[in-house]
């Protein structure tokens, strides 16, 4: 049974500096609550409650938030604010949580081969880029709408959606044979193609389901786009000698790596899921 779910978090976030000078962009919050915690609850939800974290130098807060503040669970405990923690209680009550830490950043691919050893070997495992943060209004997340699809396939799947033409070169792009509506078996895949070389508009976002023989790959596969090992260029080897879906999800992503995409998803939240009272 899948039980893990990897969260690479050792990006610097440079686009929101200088907020992530010392605090790391996952920590950024959307309302009152971090970045990363919705990409936790998310993968909760899916029932992958083994969080396994990639972070990096200056990114200790994150380890802290999902663990027990005695000092904070005393002085709220009982009082009116108790109500404040019950969501991080219940994240932190439901999962377990390891941490390995990148020391130089040399892409996604190598963020996920990093995590190797907390993941192992045993099962598939997801990955969530807590940047793209996705909200499916109250139904099953992107994590749990992909575990039930991995039930079924057993391989590796992308989650994609469909984009503007002229915004294909910020993303991995599949081309597929749609099986089902929705449902593609990628024939291959390209990270970040110019604008005029996209094979089509169906864009990777940061939700994958990947089996353990993708780290063997991921050992052998060059840096690529910008000098970077990329999980594309893996999973592309990937789907020539085997299996990849590509699954177009339900519900809505916001990219939050982006001020834009981070407003929009503040504005977003604040007017369906907060309460206002
Ligand atoms: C990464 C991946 C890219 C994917 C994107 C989704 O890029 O390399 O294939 O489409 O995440 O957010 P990044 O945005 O980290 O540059």
């Amino acid at each position: 049974m899948m039980k893990k779910c990897l969260f690479p978090v050792a990006g610097y976030g440079t686009r929101f500096l200088p907020a992530t000078k010392s605090m790391p962009k996952e920590m950024l919050p959307v309302v009152n609550k971090p970045l990363v915690q919705y990409g936790v609850e998310e993968a909760i939800q899916a029932g992958l409650t083994d969080i396994a974290l990639v972070t990096g130098r200056g990114k200790r807060a994150i380890a802290d938030h999902f663990d027990i503040s005695y000092e904070l669970e005393h002085q709220i405990a009982g009082t009116s604010k108790d109500v404040y923690l019950e969501s991080i209680r219940k994240v932190i009550n439901a999962g377990t949580f390891s941490m390995t830490r990148q020391r130089e950043m040399k892409g996604l691919g190598h963020a996920i081969l990093t995590g190797e050893v907390l993941v192992g070997h045993e099962d598939a495992f997801g990955v969530i880029l807590s940047d793209d943060l996705c909200l499916n209004n109250g139904g099953d997340g992107v994590m749990a709408q992909m575990v039930k699809l991995y039930k079924q396939f057993r391989c590796s799947i992308v989650a994609v959606m469909e984009v503007p033409a002229d915004e294909v070169d910020k993303y991995g792009v599949i081309v597929g044979t749609e099986l089902n509506k929705g449902l593609y078996r990628v024939e291959s895949m390209v990270e970040k193609p110019p604008i005029d070389e996209a094979p089509s508009n169906l864009a990777v976002i940061g939700r994958y389901i990947l089996t353990p023989d993708i780290f063997d790959i991921i050992r052998e596969t060059p840096p690529g786009k910008n000098g970077e090992i990329q999980i594309t260029d893996a999973l592309n080897k990937q789907a020539s000698d085997g299996c990849v879906m590509a699954y177009k999800f339900k519900g809505r992503r916001f990219d939050c790596g982006s001020v834009p995409g981070f407003v929009e998803a503040t504005n977003f939240v604040f007017e369906n899921y907060y309460d206002k009272n």
